[in-house]
């Protein structure tokens, strides 16, 4: 990782995992947490390796993955600017859950076991935010349990695409790029039954592509409220 000067305490402050330190505790910081940036591509992290950091987003998009020996892959989550990962194994000791990749050109900080472990003790509502953390993605694993177990695949696209929206001029809209390749990854589907799946939701006027977005349209939260 780059060396300390280039992390500044207005840097630190706009990440939630550190928001509500004093300056003082944001100054100490600054000292031992790395700023460095990945190209896309980049793995940061691999599933079974020893644990030796924790990374948090300052730009840029990751992907949480697990794959086979014949090289089929599952998407857990998809990271982004405030989120952390690589705390599961600084808690519990073992290897690296799974694997962190960059899927655009990121910037990240890191902080080592040792010093991570330290600020977790002197800093309650540091403790507090992981734990939010964790409680977020069990939340999030266990809805994708239950659609896995009791939706069908069109359910689960509907799902996942309002799950990724966010609201631009009043509309539910898709912004980032959003393979059919990686949509099936995230809801255990083929890339085919995605793309039948996609071009069904358009011609029932649920979802809108366009330039290179995906519009939600009313029917499709209608839907969605009565799953
Ligand atoms: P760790 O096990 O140290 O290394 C891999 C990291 O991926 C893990 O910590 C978490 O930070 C992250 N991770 C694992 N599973 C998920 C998930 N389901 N959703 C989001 N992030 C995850």
């Amino acid at each position: 990782m780059a060396g300390p000067a280039s992390v500044s305490t207005l840097l630190l402050r706009n990440v939630p995992l550190f928001a509500g330190l004093p300056e003082g505790q944001l100054a100490l910081l600054t000292r031992v947490v790395g700023r460095k940036a990945f190209p896309r591509g980049t793995t940061i992290i691999s599933a079974g390796d020893p644990t030796d950091a924790l990374y948090i987003v300052i730009s840029g998009r990751l992907k949480v993955m697990m794959s086979d020996d014949e090289g089929r892959e599952v998407i857990l989550a998809i990271l982004s600017q405030g989120e952390f990962f690589g705390e599961m194994g600084l808690i519990d000791e073992a290897p690296r859950s799974a694997t962190v990749i960059a899927i655009e050109p990121c910037e990240l900080l890191s902080i080592s076991k040792a010093d991570f472990k330290k600020c977790l003790q002197e800093n309650f509502d540091i403790a507090m935010a992981v734990m939010r953390g964790l409680v977020k993605r069990l939340r999030e694993a266990d809805k994708k349990i239950g659609s896995l177990a009791l939706m069908d695949v069109y359910g689960r696209v509907a799902r996942l695409l309002m799950e990724m929206a966010e609201k631009v001029d009043g509309q539910l809209v898709v912004t980032k790029k959003l393979p059919k390749q990686d949509i099936a990854k995230m809801i255990g589907a083929s890339r085919e039954m995605v793309s039948r799946v996609m071009k069904d939701l358009q011609t029932s006027g649920h979802i809108e592509v366009r330039g290179g977005s995906i519009f939600l349209r009313e029917a499709m939260l209608v839907s969605e409220a009565r799953a």
